[in-house]
């Protein structure tokens, strides 16, 4: 795990975007993963000013997010087809049959699941895989106690999630009790993950997945058994951690050679 600390969410999203950029440079046919929420809103906004400005191109780009809410259909405004639509993919050119995202309007959840997997599979698998994380640890809609090995599947959000979400929705306790998210088996397999986390709210949450022992009542901790995990986050989400200092200085002194960031 590399752990980046920077300044502000700005920054940080700066460094997350030039890692994708990077990925799509050195391999055109990428796989993304991505997430959802308001973390990776300004990495998103960086890769769409890169693709305007900078010819970024995601012609050749295939993209699956990671979770759905199960009822809502994919033009209310909460849903994360919506979201991905507005805050991403109006503002590039990735073909919109390479994009995934799971179908909560599915009549079989099961049976779509196991699509999205192979689907997953037959793209040749993620090879970067953007991450949030819940204020409880969540990865995806993984929620604490989530089995370590978890594929694709519904899971029930906890009040504490919906909660945390209900500032997405117009109208409040509206926020569906069942998503279907990709499970952390799957997370795993991806080759390359980026974990953004910003804000004192996240602060926790970080110190049990970067530091605490690894558990299914903290999802965010099994990228401790990732092999190439960036943890990029604001200072604010730093708060908790115990070796902040020494991740700085491993982040500011790295040899020349070390071209990964
Ligand atoms: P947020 O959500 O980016 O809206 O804070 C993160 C998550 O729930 O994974």
């Amino acid at each position: 795990m590399e752990i980046i600390i920077l300044p502000t969410p700005e920054e940080a999203s700066a460094v997350a975007a030039r890692l994708v950029a990077r990925q799509i440079c050195e391999k055109p046919s990428s796989v993304l993963g991505l997430a959802t929420g308001g973390t990776p809103c300004g990495l998103y906004r960086e890769l769409a000013r890169m693709h305007s400005e900078e010819a970024l191109d995601f012609a050749r780009v295939t993209t699956f997010n990671l979770d759905e809410y199960i009822g809502l259909d994919p033009a209310h405004q909460a849903s994360f087809h919506y979201f991905m639509a507005e805050n991403f993919f109006r503002h590039i050119n990735v073909p919109p049959t390479l994009i995934h995202i799971p179908n909560g309007m599915t009549a079989d959840v099961p049976a779509h699941c196991e699509a999205y997997e192979q689907a997953i599979k037959a793209a040749g698998g993620i090879d970067l895989q953007i991450l949030g994380l819940g204020s409880d640890g969540h990865l995806g809609f993984n929620e604490p106690g989530s089995s370590l090995a978890s594929r694709t599947r519904i899971k029930t959000l906890t009040e504490r999630t919906r909660r945390d979400n209900t500032r997405f929705f117009a109208e409040r306790d509206t926020v569906p009790h069942h998503v279907i998210t990709m499970g952390l088996g799957t997370i795993m397999e991806s080759r390359m993950c980026l974990l953004l986390a910003f804000g004192r709210g996240k602060a926790e949450a970080v110190a049990a997945s970067v530091e605490g022992p690894v558990t299914a009542s903290v999802p965010g901790s099994l990228l401790q058994f990732h092999p190439r995990t960036k943890v990029i986050i604001d200072v604010e989400a730093a708060n908790a951690l115990t070796r902040a200092d020494y991740y700085r200085w491993v982040y500011q002194n790295k040899p020349a050679w070390q071209t990964n960031l």
